[in-house]
C-alpha cells in the first residue's frame, strides 16, 4: 500500500515576544536565522516528499507567529510549497500590514487565522499581547482589502478577571468584523508557564464558571448563524455563506484522524499508524538538515487500541455522527447506555444495522468528561 498523507503542517516558531500563557514551541526574534530555518524546512520537505500524496489537500502554517518570519524567507517558503486546495497561515494582528497581506495573497494563501484573543485593552494586557483592539481590527481589514474571503479569528475566554459581560462584548466585537470562522478556546493554565505561576490559583478558582462561559459562546455564535462544528470551532453556516462549507479542512483532517505530515521544530506527523515528533531544539534541527539528514525526533508508540480510542475522542468533538463500524471495543457499551439515559449521547442505527454515535448539545457542552466515560 502506498503511503500518502494529504495534509501538511509547517511549523514557523518565531515570535516577537513570548506571551506568558503560551507553551507552543516558539523562539523570540532571531531574524538572522529565519532564512536558515526556511532552508532547513525545505530540505525536510524534500526528504519527506515521498510521504505526501501527489495531490496535497491542505497545508497549515502554524506557530509561533508565521507572519513574524522575515518576508523574504516567508515568500520563499510559500513559493516552494506544493499547491493545495486550502492553504492557511496563522497571523498575529500587529504583523499584518497591507504589504504582508498582499504577500500572502500573491503566494496562494487561501485562509488566514488571526490571533485576536480579546478586544478588551485590559484583558489584552493581562495576556501580555502586543496588539491593541484597533490593531486587530486594522489587521482584519488589511486582509479583507487584499482579497481574503476566508478569515478566522481566535478568541480566548476564561481570562483572569474576565466577566461574562466582557466575554459577550468580545464575541460582539468579533462578530462585528464579519469573519467566516471563529475558534474560541478556554484559556488553559499550561504547566510551567509564567502565566500559570502568576494566575494559576485564580484560573483554578474560576474553573466551575467555565461551563457557563462556554455555553454563552455557543449560544451567541450559533444565534448569529454560525455552525458549531467542533467543540471550540464555529464557521458561518452554508445558508449564510452562499452555500460554502467554511470548516477548516486541515483541522478536520486531524479530527477525522487522517494521516498528516508535520515539518519544522516540534512538529508531529502521523502516517500509517506511526507517529513521530521532531525535537524542539533549533540548533539540532538546523545542523541535521544542513547535512541533509533527518532531524532528531521521537517516535511515539501508537498501537491499534490507542488509535481507535483517539478516533472516538476526536470524532466526538465534531457535530456529525461518528460511525462505530471498525472502532472495535473503543466505545464502552454500558457507558454508552448510561450517557444515552442521561440525554448526553444518542445513537442512530441505519437500515443495515450500522450504528453512529453523537453527543447531544448538553453532551457536547460537557465535552471531555462525557467522552472520557465513553472511551473504554
Ligand atoms: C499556536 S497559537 C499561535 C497563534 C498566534 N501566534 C497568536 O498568538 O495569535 C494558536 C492559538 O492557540 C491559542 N492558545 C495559545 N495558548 C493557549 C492556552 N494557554 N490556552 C488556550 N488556548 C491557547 C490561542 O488562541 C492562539 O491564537
Ligand atoms: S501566543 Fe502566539 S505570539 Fe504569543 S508566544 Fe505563543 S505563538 Fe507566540
Amino acid at each position: 500500500m502506498s503511503v500518502a498523507a494529504r495534509h501538511l503542517y509547517v511549523h514557523l516558531p518565531f515570535c516577537a515576544h513570548r506571551c506568558g500563557y503560551c507553551d507552543f514551541v516558539t523562539l523570540v526574534g532571531r531574524p538572522e536565522q529565519h532564512n536558515r530555518y526556511v532552508d532547513a524546512l525545505l530540505t525536510e520537505l524534500e526528504l519527506e516528499r515521498g510521504l505526501l500524496a501527489t495531490e496535497v489537500e491542505t497545508i497549515f502554517l502554524g506557530g509561533g507567529t508565521p507572519t513574524f518570519t522575515e518576508p523574504r524567507p516567508l515568500a520563499r517558503l510559500l513559493a516552494a510549497l506544493p499547491s493545495a486546495a486550502e492553504l492557511t497561515v496563522e497571523a498575529n494582528p500587529e504583523t499584518v500590514t497591507p504589504v504582508l497581506a498582499a504577500l500572502l495573497r500573491d503566494h496562494g494563501v487561501t485562509r488566514v487565522s488571526l490571533g485576536a484573543q480579546s478586544f478588551s485593552p485590559r484583558l489584552l494586557q493581562v495576556l501580555e499581547r502586543v496588539a491593541q483592539p484597533d490593531t486587530v481590527r486594522r489587521a482584519f481589514y488589511h486582509l479583507r482589502d487584499a482579497g481574503f474571503d476566508n478569515i478566522s479569528l481566535d478568541l480566548l475566554y476564561g481570562i483572569p478577571g474576565q466577566s461574562p459581560a466582557e466575554l459577550e462584548a468580545d464575541l460582539g466585537e468579533a462578530l462585528e468584523l464579519g469573519p467566516e470562522h471563529l475558534s474560541c478556546y478556554e484559556l488553559e493554565a499550561k504547566p510551567g508557564t509564567r502565566f500559570t505561576h502568576a494566575h494559576g490559583a485564580e484560573l483554578a478558582r474560576q474553573a466551575d464558571a467555565m461551563e457557563t462561559y462556554f455555553e454563552l459562546v455557543v449560544e451567541r455564535l450559533t444565534g448569529a448563524g454560525f455552525r458549531w462544528y467542533e467543540t471550540a470551532n464555529f464557521c458561518l453556516a452554508p445558508e449564510h455563506a452562499g452555500g460554502r462549507d467554511l470548516r477548516s479542512r486541515h483541522n478536520l483532517a486531524y479530527w477525522l484522524a487522517r494521516d498528516y505530515l508535520g515539518i519544522g521544530i516540534g512538529a508531529v506527523s502521523t502516517i500509517e499508524g506511526r507517529r513521530w515528533r521532531n525535537a524542539p531544539r533549533l540548533a539540532g534541527y538546523l545542523q541535521a538538515l544542513e547535512r541533509r539528514a533527518r532531524p532528531p525526533r521521537e517516535l511515539e508508540p501508537l498501537d491499534e487500541e490507542t488509535r481507535l480510542r483517539e478516533r472516538v475522542m476526536l470524532g466526538l468533538r465534531l457535530d456529525e455522527p461518528l460511525p462505530l463500524a471498525g472502532l472495535g471495543r473503543a466505545v464502552d457499551e454500558p457507558a454508552l447506555e448510561r450517557m444515552r439515559g442521561l440525554g448526553l449521547a444518542s445513537l442512530a442505527v441505519g437500515p443495515d444495522g450500522d450504528r453512529a454515535l453523537s453527543l447531544t448539545r448538553r453532551g457536547r457542552l460537557l465535552g471531555g468528561g462525557v467522552t472520557a466515560e465513553l472511551v473504554s
